[in-house]
């Protein structure tokens, strides 16, 4: 698929007001370090556009990209971001329960899942709680590169029951490193994007 421009268009934090556009919106969302300013980046073809680290935390505000013109991609601060402070948690648990309750151009959340281990608590709230406000969840194992290809079918099995997820929910591996996944998740935003 053809990205032709991405660039961060709104920034919000902990006071801000939900951003008044008219694009349909695709967030990301999941523990913090799962992956998911990479995942941006590996889907824009751009390196840093969303900063990314190796320390948990990365993200602390909630970062709107306009791609093509046409979307935005929104990345989440992680949550389950253990050195965090108890109020700075609380905080921005109700930011990003604000954005996903409140805003209307939401289509979906991809609910990123690293590959490598079983969902935690706070997975299955997360993944509950996009159903529960009806919006369609997309999950996405990430960091595929570190495992096995015999590893692989076993832990996606592990995913979608620990999470209760359907068969109909997509469940697609990805990695930023080898850009396994990628066509894929761009072709599903694409379809959501038209209805
Ligand atoms: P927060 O912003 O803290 O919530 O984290 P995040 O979910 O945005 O994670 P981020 O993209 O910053 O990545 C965290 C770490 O995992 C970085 O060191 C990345 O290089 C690494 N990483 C992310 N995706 C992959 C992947 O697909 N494969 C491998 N091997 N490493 C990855
Ligand atoms: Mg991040």
């Amino acid at each position: 698929s053809q990205i032709k421009d991405a660039v961060l268009q709104f920034v919000l934090g902990v006071t801000s007001a939900l951003p008044e556009s008219v694009l349909p919106e695709f967030a990301f969302a999941g523990k913090s370090n799962v992956g998911k300013s990479s995942l941006l980046n590996a889907l824009v073809n751009r390196k840093a556009l969303a900063r990314t680290s190796a320390q948990p935390g990365k993200t602390q505000t909630i970062n709107f990209y306009r791609v093509n013109g046409a979307v935005y991609f929104v990345d989440l601060p992680g949550y389950g971001y253990a050195s965090a402070s108890e109020a700075v948690k609380a905080s921005w648990g109700k930011m990003i329960e604000r954005y996903l309750h409140e805003d209307k151009q939401l289509r979906a959340v991809f609910l990123l899942l690293d590959l490598r281990h079983a969902p935690s608590e706070n997975d299955v709230l997360m993944y509950n709680w996009i159903i529960d406000q009806g919006l369609p969840a997309v999950l996405v194992g990430t960091k595929a590169d570190k495992l096995k290809r015999s590893q692989l079918e076993k832990q996606k099995k592990l995913l979608r029951e620990t999470l209760g997820a359907p068969k109909e929910t997509p469940l697609i591996l990805f990695s930023s490193v080898t850009k396994q996944g990628r066509e894929e998740l761009l072709r599903l935003v694409a379809e959501m994007a038209k209805q």
